[in-house]
C-alpha cells in the first residue's frame, strides 16, 4: 500500500514557532496581551466591530446563544446538515432546535423553509455556512427582522468567505469562527465571536471569564460564567496564522481548483457548488457528492487501499444516536439533508496538499467509479 495522504493538516512554520515561543518566554500564559492583539487583528481582517476570542467554536456558539437570551420554550430554526455543535449549543441553554431542510445545491438552509418554520415560539435563526459556503444571509436577516428574531451565524468553517461583497463576520449579527487544526486558521483549539457593540463584547468576555465583572476584583463574579478563555499560546499561534491567512486562502482555492480539473469529468461525481456573484467560498474541506446509485462504502474502501482515504461527511444531526434517543427523530424527516449525507464524501484537503497526491486521489476515484 502506498503512503497514506492525511485528510487534513495545519500549515505551520517558523513564524508560528517564534510567536508561541515569545508567549511562552513572557511567562504570561493566560489573560495577557496576545489575546487582545489577536482579537484586534482578527476584527480588522474580517471588518467586524468587535471580536471576542474564546476557547473553541462550540464555546463561542454557546455564548452567542446565551447573549441572544434564548432559553426553555424558545425555538431556534437551524439546519440538520451540520457539525453537531451548531445544534447542541441551543440545547445547552434549554431552548429547542427546530430543523428545516437544506437547499440541495449549496447544502445551506433554505430560506423559504426557514420562513415556513417560524412560529410564535421562534426566537432565533441559527445559520451555518456549511463547508465555508456563505448561507443566504440577507434573506435570513430579513426573515429575522420581520419576526424580531435573533440571527446567529455559525461561520466556524467559513473564515475568509465573502457574501455579496462583504466578509462573513462583518454583516452585523454575531458570527462564530472556529480554529481547530483542520480549519483555515488554527490556534490548536480556539474560536471567536464577532459582535456589534462594546456592551455585547464586554458581556461575552465576562461570560467567558467566569462571569467576572470589570471591578478589579478577581474574585467578584457578576454573572453565571464559564471558563471559555483562549490562552496566550493559542492566541500567539493565531496571530502568526493570521499573517498568512490571505496566502492560505489562495493556496486552498488553488488546491480546490486542481481537484475540480481532476474530478470534473468523472461520471457519478458532483463537485461542490461553485462561487457566484454573491457567494465566495472559503475552502475548508473538499466534499464531492456521489450519484445516488454509487456504493459509497466501496468507493471509500478503494480510496483507502490506494492511500488517499475519504470520509462520509457530514452525518445529519437529527440522525445522531443522542438526538434519535432524546427527540425520536428518524430518517425521512429532512430528505435533502439526508440524501446529501448518504452521498457526500470528503477527500483529503489541506493548504499544502501536493498536485501529485491529488492526482492519486483523482485516479483512485476514477477507478472506483468505473
Ligand atoms: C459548523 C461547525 N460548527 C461548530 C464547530 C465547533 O467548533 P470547535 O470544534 O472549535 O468547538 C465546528 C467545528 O468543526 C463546525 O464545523
Amino acid at each position: 500500500m502506498s503512503r497514506e495522504i492525511p485528510l487534513s493538516a495545519p500549515w505551520l512554520g517558523e513564524r508560528e514557532e517564534e510567536a508561541v515561543l515569545e508567549a511562552l518566554r513572557s511567562g504570561r500564559l493566560s489573560l495577557g496581551p496576545m489575546v487582545e492583539r489577536f482579537e484586534l487583528a482578527l476584527a480588522e481582517r474580517i471588518g467586524a466591530t468587535r471580536v471576542a476570542a474564546v476557547s473553541s467554536g462550540t464555546a463561542g456558539l454557546h455564548l452567542a446563544v446565551r447573549l441572544a437570551g434564548l432559553g426553555p420554550g424558545d425555538e431556534v430554526v437551524t439546519t440538520p446538515y451540520s457539525f453537531v455543535a451548531s445544534a447542541n449549543c441551543v440545547l445547552y441553554e434549554g431552548a429547542t432546535p427546530v430543523f428545516v431542510d437544506v437547499e440541495p445545491r449549496t447544502l445551506n438552509l433554505d430560506p423559504t423553509a426557514v420562513a415556513e418554520a417560524v412560529t410564535e415560539r421562534t426566537k432565533a435563526i441559527l445559520a451555518v455556512d456549511i463547508f465555508g459556503y456563505p448561507a443566504e444571509l440577507d434573506e435570513l436577516d430579513s426573515i429575522a427582522r420581520r419576526h424580531r428574531l435573533a440571527l446567529i451565524e455559525d461561520a466556524c468553517e467559513a473564515l475568509g468567505a465573502v457574501y455579496r461583497g462583504r466578509p462573513v463576520g462583518s454583516l452585523g449579527h454575531p458570527a462564530v469562527f472556529a480554529f481547530y487544526p483542520n480549519k483555515q486558521l488554527t490556534t490548536g483549539e480556539g474560536g471567536a465571536v464577532t459582535l456589534e457593540s462594546d456592551d455585547a463584547w464586554e458581556l461575552l468576555k465576562s461570560l467567558s471569564n467566569q462571569g467576572r465583572v470589570d471591578s478589579g476584583e478577581w474574585l467578584t463574579h457578576g454573572h453565571l460564567g464559564f471558563n471559555y478563555r483562549l490562552d496566550e499560546l493559542s492566541a500567539a499561534l493565531g496571530l502568526a496564522q493570521l499573517e498568512r491567512l490571505d496566502e492560505t486562502l489562495e493556496l486552498r482555492a488553488a488546491v480546490a481548483s486542481r481537484y475540480a480539473d481532476l474530478l470534473g469529468t468523472i461520471d457519478g461525481v458532483e463537485l461542490p457548488a461553485p462561487d457566484d456573484d454573491e457567494h465566495v467560498r472559503s475552502w475548508f474541506v473538499y466534499v464531492v457528492r456521489l450519484a445516488e446509485e454509487v456504493d459509497r462504502d466501496a468507493v471509500m474502501a478503494r480510496l483507502a487501499d490506494e492511500g488517499g482515504p475519504g470520509k462520509p461527511y457530514l452525518p445529519c444531526i437529527h440522525l445522531q444516536p443522542y438526538w434519535r434517543d432524546r427527540f425520536g427523530t428518524s430518517e425521512g424527516m429532512y430528505p435533502a439533508a439526508e440524501a446529501a449525507s448518504r452521498q457526500t464524501l470528503a477527500l483529503p484537503f489541506y493548504t499544502q496538499l501536493g498536485a501529485d497526491d491529488q492526482e492519486r486521489v483523482g485516479e483512485a476515484l476514477r477507478r472506483a467509479l468505473r
